[in-house]
């Protein structure tokens, strides 16, 4: 088979501060052993592919000519990402395609033709080469759009729920619930009866997810949050939380009223209640610090929370019982919903960049490289 070309998405980062975003042409060979190459149907945008596509760099105010973008990135932010100083990085954590060639290996013969979801990285590409091991066939009848986010987000939501099975907890708190990801944990613990309070911004993002059948929903707009929150935290039991917000009081916030629900009724101690709380910060969608303001005891703890070392964790099996789960839900559970299809071009364009790169609730883009 002859050498396949197509377009590849890349992000260069400079030590003078100085980002380019741009297309370059690829060319992959034959596939071999166990590798089949995709033709790459369609791939999400996600906040974490716009933290290395972009990062904090100033899109707003980047320059935006010939198919490239040029960005500034904030000092501190330069030196953060020494190491990736002058390579040129495909993004693109997941997607799906179809398998136009495969390797000799049984595995990679078995899925020619054959329409599959993976998360390898680079898939902002026409083609690319992966491992047949990595993908998951996507059943009869779904589309490369219906698959092409089978992974990050119904994983990590699915991974919450089992985190908090493995670490001893009983119901979960949630922030920036009524994303993508928030509104899969919303169903998949109404299925599984896992109490789940959803911390939310404003009375839309209320007005979400009560639609799809969330029970406890709470709004930091509101002037009654922190009394929502001990409603709901007493109402569910909840003391482990999961937050992509990452900066500023709310971790802090959410730790403090769990407290004071373990104390309600409690004779007075100084060094607070017995009862383990615990908050993952596994975003960053404000990258501002986080702040703590410890008057929740000494019975806490604050972590972070990632999918690869997870699925690391509980092992090939248990990420297989989590991948069937998600392969039978992806048009209901796990379904992703899309403002926007863009060519790898269109990614290129300030009408699009400065759009998908806000995050909006309800606003994810989903690129097709192929038309
Ligand atoms: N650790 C991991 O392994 C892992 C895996 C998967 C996903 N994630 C994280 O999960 C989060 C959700 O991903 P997604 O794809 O579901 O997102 P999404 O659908 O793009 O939604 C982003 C949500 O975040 C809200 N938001 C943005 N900035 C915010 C801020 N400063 N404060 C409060 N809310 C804010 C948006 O609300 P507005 O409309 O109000 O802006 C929107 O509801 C992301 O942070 C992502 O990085 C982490």
């Amino acid at each position: 088979m002859a050498d396949t070309t197509g377009l590849q998405l890349l992000s260069k980062l400079d030590a003078d501060g100085r980002l380019t975003v741009s297309l370059a042409e690829q060319v992959l060979p034959a596939p071999t052993r166990h590798e089949v190459l995709l033709r790459v149907d369609a791939a999400p945008i996600n906040p974490s592919d716009l933290g290395l596509l972009f990062g904090p760099a100033d899109i707003d105010n980047a320059e935006f000519a010939d198919g490239t973008i040029v960005a500034r990135m904030p000092d501190p932010a330069v030196r953060a990402m020494a190491a990736r100083h002058g390579e040129a990085m495909p993004v693109g954590n997941e997607g799906a395609g179809t398998v136009i060639a495969a390797g000799d290996a049984p595995e990679a013969q078995a899925l020619l033709g054959k329409l599959v979801a993976c998360v390898p990285g680079g898939m902002y590409a026409q083609y690319r080469i992966v491992d047949a091991r990595a993908c998951m066939e996507l059943p009869e009848g779904i589309t490369a759009e219906q698959g092409a986010a089978a992974y990050v987000n119904p994983l990590t939501a699915l991974g919450f729920v089992e985190t908090m099975r493995r670490e001893g907890h009983t119901a979960l708190v949630h922030t920036a619930a009524a994303s993508n990801l928030g509104q899969m944990l919303v169903k998949i613990c109404k299925e599984d009866n896992v109490g789940l309070v959803n911390v939310v911004r404003n009375p839309a993002q209320v007005a979400i997810l009560r639609g799809i059948g969330a029970e406890h929903v709470v709004d930091t707009s509101s002037d009654s949050f922190l009394a929502d929150l001990a409603v709901a935290l007493e109402a569910t039991g909840a003391t482990m939380a999961f937050d992509a917000i990452g900066g500023g009081k709310l971790v802090s916030q959410i730790l403090t009223a769990m407290e004071q629900v373990a104390n309600e009724g409690a004779a007075y101690s100084r060094y607070g209640s017995n009862s383990a709380k615990k908050a993952f910060i596994y975003g960053a969608l404000d990258l501002s610090p986080t702040v703590l303001t410890r008057n929740f005891g000494f019975t806490w703890d604050v972590a972070g929370w990632l999918l690869t070392p997870f699925m690391v964790k509980i092992g090939e099996h248990g990420v297989e019982r989590l991948r069937q789960r998600v392969r039978d839900g992806l048009t209901t559970t796990f379904a992703s919903h899309y403002k926007a299809r863009v060519s790898l071009e269109q990614v290129l364009t300030r009408e699009a960049a400065v759009d998908y790169n806000a995050r909006r609730t309800g606003e994810k883009y989903l690129i097709v490289p192929n038309g």
